[in-house]
């Protein structure tokens, strides 16, 4: 039986409605060729898997768990290789033992992964020397280099993202089925970013007070217990580039429903979320969970269309909002967003993304972020909750496993500027250190929160 959000649907029917941010592409035999491979290849993730996200998910929008959501800005091909998936799943589970062990409810982990490959921008073109070039969208659609013929959308990219896609997700289950994600692993990872929190007295405590209670495990015997609970990691990225999302969609043989199979969940960029608009028009068909950001820009007047269309018949789990809205302007916003949320008796998980409203430019013209304001939205996005009696349901962040220094400040801002680098192809990322340190952060708050409840 089609639901009410899944009547007068097809998953080509956005192709009528005006959508933004993609591309178009100049060959179009090599697009048809490379859409009718995508729809023969196998589906990514199953129907089933999705359903368990969105029933997770609905114990998160009950306060019952918490949704950790994080991986890279912008997934690069060149990235997809062992090492820097490993790290940067290592940084996951480091946040995710805190973010579990603090907030003693289930952790609902989501990466930001094998999938993110398309980006929405604020311009079409941007000037290199004295000529203007198309501006990179991401791997799936054209390339980085600053030359003509590589900012070319080309759709083989996207049969190229697929199988990118397939291999980073293949790592990841063998990482978090293998044993990489047993909490014995703790003590390894101290040898690296863990170890140098010991200089705080508080992450000391919770160091010692998370290998007591593995320690407590293992004595009890039981070996099940002391691998990260439900370490299962979720897929996740930005459903932009529709050509691929349709042609990934399929009917899932057990509900005759149609889901979007290149990710067990899906957002609707700040830049995307009309309602009447192409990308709205696509995902209210599907029925993965989905998310939705929300800014400053985003009028009260919006919501209620949106979520109509996305959410008709108020199934919980189905919905997120990641909020976005910058350390400034939070207590702005948010507040009358939960109220207005809240006169309409919507079911949605809040998740707070303190990344993309705290975004700068630095002296050099070059994108930053400061982890104190990062810290701030997040704090900010904690107490306005417990005010308005909702939970905050998580966090989602963009982060990488290397070395890099692309936001500024946090406790070892002194030594990671001057071993690393800006390598993200796009946003700015928190590093380990700075990751598993705002993690220490969120530990307080959720500890907090249990306190008052
Ligand atoms: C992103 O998540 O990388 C992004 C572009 O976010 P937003 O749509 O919130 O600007
Ligand atoms: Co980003």
């Amino acid at each position: 039986m089609p639901t009410n959000s899944t009547r007068n649907w097809e998953k080509t029917g956005w192709r009528n409605v005006p959508g933004g941010q993609m591309p178009d592409w100049p060959d179009r035999q090599k697009f048809a060729a490379a859409y009718e491979r995508l729809c023969r290849l196998p589906p990514l993730v199953f129907a089933g898997e999705a359903r368990r996200l969105k029933s997770l998910l609905h114990e998160a929008c009950l306060g019952k768990a918490f949704v950790l959501q994080a991986g890279d800005c912008a997934e690069l091909f060149s990235r997809c290789h062992g090492p820097y998936i490993r790290d940067l799943l290592k940084v996951i589970l480091q946040i995710a033992v805190i973010l579990t062990y603090a907030g003693e409810k289930r952790l609902v982990n989501i990466g930001r992964m094998a999938g993110q490959y398309a980006k929405p921008r604020s311009n079409s073109h941007e000037k290199t020397g004295d000529i203007a070039l198309p501006v990179y969208r991401g791997d799936m659609i054209n390339g980085l280099e600053p030359t003509l013929e590589a900012r070319t959308p080309d759709p083989a990219r996207m049969v190229e993202g697929y199988f990118c896609s397939a291999a980073t997700l293949n790592l990841v289950r063998a990482f978090t089925n293998g044993g990489f994600a047993s909490l014995d692993n703790i003590n390894a990872w101290n040898l690296t970013s863990f170890g140098k929190f010991h200089q705080n007295p508080d992450y000391e405590k919770l160091c010692c007070d998370i290998r007591k209670a593995v320690n407590f495990f293992h004595a009890l015997g039981n070996s099940n217990l002391t691998s990260i609970q439900d370490s299962y990691m979720y897929t996740s990225h930005e459903a932009l580039l529709l050509d691929y999302e349709e042609a990934m969609t399929r009917i899932d043989t057990t509900t005759g429903e149609h889901y979007d199979t290149s990710a067990h969940m899906l957002w609707i960029g700040y830049r995307t979320r009309q309602a009447d608009g192409a990308h709205v028009e696509f995902m209210r068909g599907i029925r993965n969970p989905i998310g939705i950001k929300i800014g400053p820009d985003f009028s009260l007047d919006e919501l209620k269309p949106l979520v109509e269309a996305l959410n008709p018949e108020n199934e919980p789990g189905r919905l997120s909002f990641i909020t976005r809205f910058g350390n400034q302007k939070i207590a702005d916003f948010l507040p009358e967003l939960i109220e207005a949320s809240k006169r309409e008796g919507m079911r949605v998980v809040w998740i707070c993304d303190p990344m993309h409203g705290n975004t700068k430019t630095d002296a050099g013209g070059r994108k930053t972020r400061a982890f104190e304001d990062i810290l701030a939205e997040t704090r900010a996005f904690f107490q306005i909750h417990q005010a308005s009696g909702t939970h905050p349901g998580g966090i989602h962040l963009e982060l990488s496993g290397t070395q890099v220094a692309e936001c500024t400040g946090g406790i070892f801002a002194g030594d990671s500027a001057q071993s690393a680098s800006f390598q993200s192809a796009c946003d700015p990322r928190l590093n380990a250190e700075q990751g598993v340190e705002l993690a220490f952060e969120i530990a307080k708050l959720l500890k907090s929160e249990q306190i008052v409840l």
